[in-house]
């Protein structure tokens, strides 16, 4: 039996996957700092059809022991990690880059882009010994080299990640090992991620970007179906898949008129 662990993974996109993977027979890994998610997200699991296992770790993806701690246990009790995907992330406050406070800066660098590195760097040699393994790294706002005014320290993270996904794929092909890596570009979620800032404030959403959020956005378990079919069925290194296309978001300006959605009601 396949094992799949995803880091943030007791609610939002996270959750939304691993419910997927468990339906498909996996055993699940759900990881996450929120103790009280993390016991909710475990018990509905568990009660999802499915042959795999479920397993449930504390961990901050910042902190190294934290990392190392889920990858033993877990190949203690399940042989095999097949995949691993670097989801958690925080948002930051709606702030121009000098309003923002220095440690707010650290902690949203340090989880959304060093916890994607180091976990990466943790798991590459746990799947170079068992001779197979695939690792996926989420995207957002910045990926694509976007700019909003309020997201540039988000966007420079994640635009990290993009280059160091990409980085990690070309080291991967160039050492001819065994894994597979890729990118996850989910588009626009209604998550706790979209209204909630790394600094545990409100991020208030103005009425034009819940327009633009009620025509583009989805509910994560949408987006995790699509992307848990991509990789369940991947055999190949360097892949990019993407959800919020430029022909499905030409598609819902073109239909926003007639399929009225509000996530904010
Ligand atoms: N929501 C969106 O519109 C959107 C769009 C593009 C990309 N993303 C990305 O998708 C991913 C998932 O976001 P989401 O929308 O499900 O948000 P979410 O807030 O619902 O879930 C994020 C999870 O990460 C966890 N987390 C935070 N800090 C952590 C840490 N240090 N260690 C481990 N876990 C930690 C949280 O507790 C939470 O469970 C993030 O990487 C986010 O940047 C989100």
């Amino acid at each position: 039996m396949k094992t799949v662990v995803i880091t943030g993974s007791a609610r939002g996109f996270g959750l939304a996957m691993l419910r997927f993977f468990k339906e498909k027979n996996f055993n699940v890994v759900v990881c996450d700092v929120s103790e009280e998610d993390l016991v909710k997200a475990k018990n509905e699991l568990e009660s999802i059809k499915g042959k795999g296992k479920v397993l449930a770790f504390l961990c901050d993806v910042t902190k190294e022991s934290d990392v190392k701690n889920v990858i033993t246990k877990t190949i203690d009790e399940l042989k095999t990690i097949d995949i691993w995907i670097n989801n958690a992330g925080v948002n930051q406050p709606n702030e121009a880059i000098w309003n923002l406070d220095t440690k707010v800066i650290d902690r949203l660098i340090d989880i959304d882009l060093k916890g994607t590195i180091i976990c990466s760097k943790e798991i590459i040699p746990i799947m170079q010994k068992q001779g197979f393994g695939a690792i996926y790294n989420v995207e957002g706002h910045g990926s694509n080299d976007a700019k909003i005014l309020g997201l540039s320290l988000y966007g420079t993270a994640k635009r990290g990640v993009t280059y160091f996904t990409e980085s990690l794929g070309f080291e991967i092909d160039k050492l001819n090992l065994p894994i597979l890596v890729g990118k996850i570009t989910p588009g626009i979620m209604i998550t706790h991620f979209i209204s909630n800032s790394v600094d545990n404030k409100t991020i208030e959403l103005d009425a034009k970007t819940k327009n633009i959020y009620n025509i583009l956005g989805d509910y994560p378990e949408t987006i995790a179906e699509f992307m848990v079919n991509k990789i369940v069925n991947n055999t190949k290194n360097n892949v990019k898949f993407t959800w919020l296309t430029n022909r499905r978001a030409f598609m819902r300006f073109l239909t926003a008129s007639f399929k009225k959605r509000n996530f904010f009601e």
